[in-house]
């Protein structure tokens, strides 16, 4: 069986640069979240999902506008910024929102020219193309709006700035500076083994799915993810309606949900409740090759899983069949399975990381299957049944 620990952001990356897709993209080259206080935040995601913190742009190294810290691991960059003035576009998002992603930013060979064929395809401009740089090097930026308040950043570099050299830790941006922060060490000693973005989930409005889905297909040129359940998840258990558009480079997927009518509230209308009824980011797979490993790691962290009750696994193993982890530990570690005709895929869901019930992350593992764990929809729900009825209250 393949154990599919190919990055497809990495092999995505070494292609030529005689590309002539303005829209291809070669990697995620970060994800912004808007936060309340970067300097804590930072704190949160280094101890808890084991990111190196590793480099910071604020009041010390000569920004009077806003706080930004540059957090890694693989090939994941964050960056956590807050604003320093009342007028800042951060504040106002954290005042609507809370704690939350704001940019899912790709790297392209000219960030200009994929702006313009986005503009020419349809897009809103969220800020159009600038340069800054020195004798290093320089990097473009430009943005255009998807759903709700979020914005795809298309990133060019060159020099120093070049992709490349980000990986191997240099400067992100001009501005940014080099820190050290006192948990890295422990987190080279201790890592959580967490590669890079599988999968971006967004929720919007009841009936804004397939307007999501038709901007990414016009706008970023992406396409419908053909896999063997690819009709919509719409079940009395799940609640929610979800398409998966695919970037042509298979760069990244972004699943789009909006609710559905089912036995209880949506978890999708749950979330528009908390997030001013604006579309958004509801949450963030990063791909590990040990889901094992990972979890242990993540758990002894105090990341706060959601956790299945056991009967999940009396049933589980009908469904999936045999894997190469030990299925004791699996249990013991609360990850989830789910297979599909591919192959099958180990994964597993934080609680919100915030106090509104909005952004939360999810650990997958591919081992070959590449859709998102739909059965565990319904395998949640029936694991719950089980526990009602010897309770006697089915
Ligand atoms: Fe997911």
């Amino acid at each position: 069986m393949s154990t599919d620990t190919t990055n497809p952001t990495e092999s995505a990356a070494l292609e030529v640069c005689s590309n002539t897709d303005p829209l291809h993209l070669i990697d995620v080259d970060h994800v912004r979240l808007f936060v309340g206080n970067a300097k804590q935040a930072a704190f949160f995601y280094a101890y808890t999902f084991g990111f190196q913190v590793t480099q910071c742009d604020d009041l010390t190294t000569g920004n009077r506008d806003d706080a930004s810290y540059l957090l890694t691991q693989g090939n994941i960059r964050m960056i956590l910024t807050t604003g320093l003035n009342k007028d800042h576009p951060a504040q106002r998002h954290i005042n609507l929102f809370g704690d939350g992603v704001k940019d899912i930013a790709f790297t392209v060979f000219d960030a200009e020219k994929a702006y313009n064929k986005a503009i020419e395809n349809g897009a809103e401009s969220a800020y159009e193309p600038y340069k800054t740089g020195d004798e290093q090097g320089e990097v473009v930026r430009a943005g255009i709006k998807t759903y709700g308040e979020v914005v795809h950043s298309f990133v060019s570099r060159t020099g120093t700035y070049s992709l490349p050299n980000l990986k191997k830790g240099s400067i992100i941006f001009p501005g940014f500076q080099e820190m050290v922060h006192p948990l890295n060490q422990f987190n080279k000693d201790n890592p959580c083994g967490l590669k890079f973005l599988d999968h971006c989930v967004g929720n919007v409005e009841f009936n804004g799915m397939d307007k999501a889905v038709d901007w990414y297909e016009k706008v970023l040129e992406f396409s419908m993810f053909k896999h063997f359940d690819d009709d919509d998840i719409s079940t009395e258990y799940s609640a929610l309606m979800s398409k998966v558009m695919s970037s042509g480079s298979g760069l990244i997927k972004f699943p789009i949900n909006e609710p559905a009518e089912g036995k209880r509230k949506s978890q999708i209308q749950e979330y528009l409740d908390w997030h001013n009824d604006t579309p958004g980011i509801q949450h963030l797979a990063f791909r590990t090759d040990d889901a094992i490993q990972s979890i242990t790691e993540l758990r002894k962290r105090g990341v706060n899983f959601l956790r299945l009750p056991d009967t999940y696994y009396e049933i589980v193993w009908d469904r999936v069949g045999d894997i190469q982890e030990e299925k004791r530990l699996i249990q013991e570690l609360g990850i989830l399975v789910d297979r599909d005709d591919q192959g099958y895929l180990l994964q597993l869901f934080t609680r919100p990381v915030q106090d509104r019930p909005t952004l939360f992350f999810e650990i997958i593992c591919r081992r070959g299957s590449q859709s998102f764990g739909k059965g565990n929809f319904k395998a949640l729900f029936e694991a719950l049944e089980l526990e009602q009825d010897r309770r006697g209250n089915l």
